[in-house]
């Protein structure tokens, strides 16, 4: 299951994004927003943190006009790793490196079609389980714990 969101700025590519996780048979919660109303950023990145966090959901996707506001958001959840991704090089090496469990994406700044191949970039590379990136991992953790 995969948890997706956005603002209304991110309303139209997370339609796009919708439409093609359907199409590869992959089954995701949509947090909203469901329309292109006005909305705050911050209360559409914590719903779908949230439910990365509480296992609801394996991965999420998190869009807003440039993917900022909405990454720094989720955040500031314990336990998520969200990184904004404009690139698929990017997009591998989070996966690889840093086991993110959140794709931001800005969709003022990346096109649909690059959008896609980001997703599906993300979703398909697995952690790589280097010792050295656990490591790192857990010093990112240890900042709540303040070890
Ligand atoms: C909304 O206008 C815009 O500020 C928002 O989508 C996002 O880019 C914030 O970081």
């Amino acid at each position: 299951m995969l948890a997706i969101g956005s603002d209304h700025g991110g309303f139209a590519l997370k339609q796009a994004i919708m439409k093609h996780l359907e199409e590869r048979g992959l089954a995701y919660k949509d947090y909203g927003t469901y329309s292109e109303a006005s909305c705050d950023y911050p209360d559409f990145g914590r719903a779908v943190a949230q439910a990365v966090a509480a296992g609801e959901a394996e991965f999420g996707i998190i869009i807003c006009g440039t993917g900022i506001g909405i990454s720094i958001t989720a955040n500031k959840v314990p336990g998520i790793r969200a990184a904004l991704c404009g690139d698929c090089f990017s997009a591998e090496a989070t996966r690889s490196h840093n086991d993110a469990n959140i794709l931001a994406l800005g969709a003022r700044v990346v096109g649909e079609g690059l959008a896609v191949k980001i997703v599906d970039t993300f979703l398909d590379t697995p952690f790589s389980n280097d010792e050295r990136h656990i490591r790192r991992i857990k010093k990112i953790e240890g900042l709540y714990r303040n070890d």
